[in-house]
Order: C-alpha cells, then sequence, then structure tokens
C-alpha cells in the first residue's frame, strides 16, 4: 500500500511539473517524500527559485499562501486547506489599522506567520531566523510587532534601544514548555544543551543555550560539542534533527508540543490534492502586490 502511495505520487508530481515543499514540523513519511524541507524562511527562499508549474506546500496555510505571493503564476497547492496557524488568526487587518493610528511613527513589521491581508498593511515581514536583523535595519525608533508576543520579547532583549509595541499573539503548542519542567530535564540529562524556539515563553526562552529557528537548531546541533539536546519546539522537528545527526541524542522539551495543523498532512491526501488539482491557493491581486513589498523587503536583507 505504501509503495503503492509513493509511486502514483511520484508519477503525478513529474505529470504535474510539480516540487514538494515540506516544513520541518511534517509528518516523518512527507519530509520523505519532499523536494526541500526546511524551516519558513528557507521555503520562502526556495520557492522563487523553483522551475515548475506547481508548487505543493506541506505545512500550514500561511506559508503557502507566501509562496503563492512569490509566485503567482504557478499553481500551488495545499493537501488540507484547514491545515491554519492560530497565531496568524490572532490578528485582523482591522486591529492592525487601529494599532498604526495609535503608534503613527512606528515601523510594522510582521512575523511570516500572518495572514496575507494582515502582511499587506505592514512595512516588513520577518521570521523567527531573521528577526533580529530586520529591526536593526530598521531606521524608525518605534516597532509595531505583530502577532507574536515571545518572539517580539525577544527581538526586544536583542534590539534594546528601540521602543516596542507587542501584539498580544503567541503559538498554543508552544505554550506547553515550561521552566520547571526543562530543569527537571536538565537534571537528567546535565550535559544537555537546551534549544529553544522565540515562540516559546520568555521563561523558557531564559533556560536556553540557544534561541534558534527549526532549521538553526539542525545547523546548532551539527556545529555544537554536545552529545545530546533537549528540542523546545514541534516535536516533528525531532525528526530531521535525528536523521541528520545519528550519533547525537535528541529529548523533546516536552513530548505534547504536537501543532494539530501541521499534522493534517498525510501522504493520502498529498496524493489526492496530486490528482485533482485542489486545493489551489488564491489571493487578490491588491493584497498580493501590497504583501509582496514586506516579503520582497525582507529577503533583500
Ligand atoms: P520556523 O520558521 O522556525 O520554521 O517556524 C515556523 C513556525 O510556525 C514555528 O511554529
Ligand atoms: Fe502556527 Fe504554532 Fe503551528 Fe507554528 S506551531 S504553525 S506557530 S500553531
Amino acid at each position: 500500500m505504501k509503495h503503492f502511495i509513493h509511486d502514483k505520487i511520484e508519477k503525478l508530481r513529474q505529470q504535474r511539473n510539480a516540487v514538494i515543499l515540506t516544513h520541518n514540523y511534517q509528518r516523518p513519511e512527507i519530509q520523505d517524500i519532499a523536494d526541500h524541507v526546511g524551516d519558513s524562511l528557507e521555503l520562502a527562499r526556495i520557492s522563487k527559485t523553483l522551475d515548475c508549474e506547481t508548487i505543493v506546500f506541506c505545512g500550514v496555510h500561511f506559508m503557502a499562501e507566501t509562496a503563492k505571493i512569490m509566485n503567482p503564476d504557478k499553481t500551488v497547492l495545499m493537501p488540507d486547506l484547514h491545515a491554519g496557524c492560530p497565531m496568524a488568526d490572532m490578528i485582523t487587518p482591522n486591529k492592525l489599522l487601529l494599532e498604526k493610528h495609535k503608534y503613527p511613527n512606528a515601523a510594522v513589521v510582521t512575523y511570516i506567520n500572518s495572514t496575507a491581508s494582515v502582511k499587506a498593511l505592514s512595512d516588513i515581514c520577518c521570521t523567527s531566523a531573521n528577526g533580529v536583523e530586520i529591526v536593526r535595519s530598521i531606521e524608525r525608533s518605534e516597532i509595531i510587532f505583530t502577532p507574536d508576543k515571545y518572539l517580539g520579547s525577544y527581538i526586544k532583549g536583542q534590539v534594546p534601544d528601540k521602543t516596542f509595541y507587542l501584539w498580544n499573539g503567541y503559538c498554543p503548542t508552544h505554550m506547553v514548555f515550561t521552566r520547571e519542567h526543562l530543569l527537571d530535564l536538565k537534571e537528567e540529562y546535565p550535559g544537555a544543551e537546551i534549544l529553544v524556539h522565540p515562540e516559546c515563553r520568555v521563561e523558557v526562552q531564559e533556560c536556553a543555550d540557544a534561541i534558534c529557528s527549526t532549521s538553526q537548531m539542525i545547523r546548532h546541533a551539527q556545529k555544537s560539542s554536545a552529545q545530546a539536546f533537549i528540542i523546545c519546539t514541534e516535536v516533528g522537528m525531532l525528526y530531521r534533527l535525528k536523521k541528520e545527526n545519528p550519533s547525537k541524542t535528541f529529548i523533546p522539551g516536552d513530548a505534547n508540543a504536537i501543532c494539530p495543523n501541521m499534522k493534517l498532512t498525510t501522504l493520502e491526501k498529498v496524493l489526492w490534492s496530486l490528482e485533482d488539482n485542489e486545493y489551489q491557493v488564491a489571493i487578490d491581486d491588491n493584497i498580493r502586490d501590497q504583501a509582496l513589498q514586506a516579503i520582497e523587503r525582507m529577503i533583500a536583507l
């Protein structure tokens, strides 16, 4: 059955001239069929370099939408259209307009985990991999940061000369990590380094040996002399960490850190997506043009 699905996906991928892009949190079997696996920034960059007609995006909606914004002439497919991101939905364009009205001199920096309409009202986007550099590059001294207050707090700590207005958004999956549990794990694995995604709470960030985007965790684990790592991000990450560092040990900072949206994509749905050319991501042209500017400013840096 497994081989049957793989063969069909492969045949359709060739017929449709399609490329499969997969986020680091996806199920192992979806990572294994991908042309590229990466973090949000890598996948956005790669999407722009592809010589294909169709992108099958295995991740969540804002990621596929970003690929569509950057590649309007390509068909961008999501195997499950319900794979959203609750953090991205914690701010709406109207709420952002009110915030901009409140702080008219502030530059709006929006995390890539956001809808196209919110990006369209922003000066520049950032990801967890480049947020600090992006904010440092901005001339204005006031920053409205949306929607993740924890990534915003991390950047604020690294760029103390600016004034931040942090939107009150967060990722429910990354809320499960606690300082207490990490201290217990550290006692159990005294030599292990703690790697923390900046979507985690500040008290968890404070326990970190390194704060990293998902792909930065892989590079950190490769370079570090440590043999064990406690990983504070979605558990899907452990598959790639183990695959690329087979001699090292990876311990979940909390085994319950599961993003249900990321897990909606299955091999069967990838197959149906290629068979039916569904579900196509579509964006209004005006919104797309404005959102593209915010993304291109980020990519240029
Ligand atoms: P990365 O850009 O680090 O892959 O993070 C995306 C994300 O959704 C984290 O929850
Ligand atoms: Fe969104 Fe959190 Fe899932 Fe990342 S892990 S896609 S931020 S809900």
